[in-house]
């Protein structure tokens, strides 16, 4: 790959904050000592992950925290995303380890970023039950009690788009239903959550809120009316459904009148102001007319009830997950996001960028996050105001349906010998940052 990542990262402007993220299910293990969560259940189904593996072990983050911590502080991030499982505090002793992590983390000079829901429910609950985003909030508060002395900046949900969608309304994630159009509430739920969650972390005196959501630009597969249509219902779904209701407070047309219960209502709170947004990219989506069959695009089932079809971007090198690299997609997203939603759109901050790749000299991946910093530097002098960007991912881990195939860490995992070893991009990244200090 063409790539100008000899050269240094473009200078961004102070104060921006630069991190990693990770997740508890994908890197925790010590499954043993918490209460299962429908992950737990969905990865003991045969076929469900690819390689048969289940997140038991995972990365054993659980026993080995100070190493990883060690590792994100000779990486020199100011920040850790980092997720709340909660079926662990749910479990005895559970949130004396995040009690530690956070200690740990502070003692290191690293700010801890939690997100309170990674898609890990416990498995007694179910996002179809309203009464789910009521228990999310009690929950958010005990969390927030116990470690608000000493985390400032909180995300209240992570990519409850892909939750709804790959989990209930195709199926290829936990809880493995494939609802389609049903699991519309599974989303109001998720948003009501979110905005309980708000209020709850105010009530506790939280200050720095916000919401990671995944988001990329549709493009129509060519410019036929049935594919432009298309491509504008998927865009919708994965860009408005979550972003119209959490920015604007209502839902995109068509849509509020599917939802359950008091949508008015609800959606006064779903859209209590966020203090930021944050943005999951990888790559844009080529949309098509639907097919007259189920179609697999990427592992995911797409049936022919859905009104589109997904297309392979040509042209483009792609990660090892078969993903295309666009780096100016970053660009195109976020200045449409600010054209669309103005100034009811606040500081963004990146939650997520990465991609997957083999072997310990991974220039590749420096390639891909070289194009994309210098990409999201492009959307700020354009004028989108951008405070933070952090890379998917500090370990290799277990990626959902995929099992441990995929490699997105910018350190080397040995799922036999828990071995850590950083990759090239490490000290790159490492490198970068430091160029910015
Ligand atoms: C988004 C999800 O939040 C994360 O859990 C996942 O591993 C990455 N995308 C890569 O697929």
């Amino acid at each position: 790959m063409v790539t100008d990542a000899g050269d240094p990262i473009p200078r961004f402007p102070d104060g921006f904050l630069w991190g990693v993220s990770t997740s508890a299910h994908q890197i925790e293990g010590a499954a043993d000592v918490r209460e299962p969560s429908v992950w737990d259940a969905f990865t003991a189904e045969p076929g469900r992950v690819k390689d048969g593996s289940t997140a038991a072990v995972a990365c054993d983050h659980y026993h080995r925290y100070r190493e990883d911590v060690a590792l994100l502080s000779g990486l020199g991030v100011d920040a850790y995303r980092f997720s709340v499982s909660w079926p662990r505090v749910d479990s005895p002793g559970g949130l004396d380890f995040y009690d530690r992590l956070v200690d740990e983390l502070c003692a290191a000079g690293v700010r801890p970023v939690p997100t309170l829901f990674h898609w890990d429910l416990p498995a007694r609950l179910d996002w179809l039950d309203r009464d789910t985003a009521q228990r999310f909030a009690a929950y958010v508060s005990t969390v927030a009690a116990r470690l608000g002395d000493r985390v400032t900046k909180w995300i209240t949900l992570n990519e409850p788009a892909e939750h709804t969608l790959l989990g209930h309304a195709l199926g290829a994630h936990a809880p493995g239903r494939r609802l389609l159009f049903d699991a519309l509430p599974v989303a109001h739920h998720q948003l009501l959550a979110h905005g309980l969650a708000v209020r709850a972390l105010r009530a506790a005196g939280a200050t720095d809120i916000g919401i990671a959501n995944s988001h990329g630009p549709t493009w129509p597969a060519s410019a036929a009316p049935e594919d432009t249509a298309a491509a504008e219902f998927y865009d919708v779904l994965l860009n408005r459904l979550f972003a119209d209701p959490l920015l604007l407070g209502r839902y995109p047309d068509g849509i509020g009148e599917l939802m359950p219960g008091d949508v008015d209502a609800d959606l006064a709170v779903i859209a209590e102001p966020v203090d930021w947004y944050g943005v999951n990219y990888y790559a844009p989506t080529r949309v098509g007319a639907p097919q007259e069959t189920e179609t697999e695009f990427g592992g995911m089932p797409i049936p022919a009830e859905l009104p589109f079809s997904l297309k392979e971007i040509e042209g483009r090198p792609v990660t090892d997950f078969g993903w295309p690299v666009v780096p100016e997609g970053l660009t195109e997203l976020l200045t449409a996001f600010r054209d669309r939603y103005g100034d009811r759109l606040p500081p963004v901050v990146i939650t997520e960028n990465g991609c997957s790749y083999e072997g310990l000299d991974d220039q590749d991946r420096i390639a891909y996050l070289d194009g994309h910093i210098r990409a999201l530097h492009r959307a700020i002098e354009a004028g989108v105001d951008v405070r933070g960007y952090f890379v998917w991912s500090l370990l290799d881990n277990f990626e959902w349906a995929e099992g441990y195939a995929r490699r997105f860490g910018l350190v080397h995992v040995d799922h036999a010998t828990q071995r850590r070893t950083p990759k090239a991009s490490y000290n790159w990244f490492r490198n970068a940052l430091r160029s910015q200090s």
